[in-house]
């Protein structure tokens, strides 16, 4: 942790924002249930932009509490899968707990590993989602080309965020983005991005009266 930030900063904020991008003990445990709630809307919505196929495999970057896991096994059962992954021991622990059932069931796996370096063959996954999780991912041009790589040809991709960076709407975001806490990117950003790590077709949705982004797009 950056201590001249923390002291320049609201330390109760630094904490939940450092929580976020990876939960630890128990305020990582309270803001993991939390955020299965608080993400609830912004996760549905999402999901309103994407086909889900019985027998479909999915992966969920950053699964945090693991409610989009939960929703997606039941879509895809019995003959798909479902895999979690997150850096965060808290989150895997949390998205384990929630998906018992499917794990017995040999429907869903959960993994504790970062999105740079992901544990899967290339081609493997249908779709491959991250809900308020690139934010806080290390290297994201190389990052999205690991996604590239373990999805299939004519597989999705797509990201859902709360937060979309707007001109003159940043003010308050930008302690935690000069501590370099988590990163709001630009729609411009979002998409050369994707470019550069191999997607094509790139739709971006925004959500009428909030500041929410989903962006898709798809390995040809
Ligand atoms: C704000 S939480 C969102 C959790 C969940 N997706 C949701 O919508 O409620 C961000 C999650 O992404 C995970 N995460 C952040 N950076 C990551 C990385 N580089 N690799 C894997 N997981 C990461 C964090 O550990 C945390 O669980």
């Amino acid at each position: 942790m950056d201590k001249k930030n923390v002291e320049k900063n609201n330390v109760k904020d630094i904490k939940f924002i450092e929580n976020a991008r990876k939960p630890e003990g128990d305020l990582g445990d309270k803001i993991l249930n939390r955020m299965n709630f608080s993400h609830e809307q912004l996760a549905r919505w999402v999901c309103s932009h994407l086909t889900i196929d019985e027998g479909d495999y999915i992966l969920d970057i950053g699964c945090g509490g693991g409610v989009n896991v939960d929703r997606f096994a039941n879509k895809v059962a019995p003959n798909g899968k479902v895999v979690g992954i997150d850096y965060s021991k808290v989150s895997v622990e949390k998205t384990k707990n929630r998906n018992k059932k499917a794990i017995q069931e040999g429907i869903v796996d959960v993994l504790e590993g970062s999105v740079s370096k992901m544990p899967f063959k290339d081609n493997y996954f249908d779709l491959i989602t991250g809900f308020e999780t690139i934010y806080f991912w290390p290297d994201f041009v190389n990052d999205l080309k690991e996604v590239n790589r373990v999805l299939k040809k004519g597989g999705t991709v797509c990201f859902g965020n709360e937060v979309r960076y707007e001109d003159g709407q940043m003010d308050k975001y930008k302690e935690w983005m000069d501590g370099s806490y988590m990163k709001i990117y630009t729609d411009d950003e979002l998409q050369s991005a994707l470019l550069q790590a191999g997607f094509e077709d790139i739709e971006l949705n925004k959500k009428d009266g909030e500041n929410w982004i989903c962006i898709k797009a798809t390995k040809i």
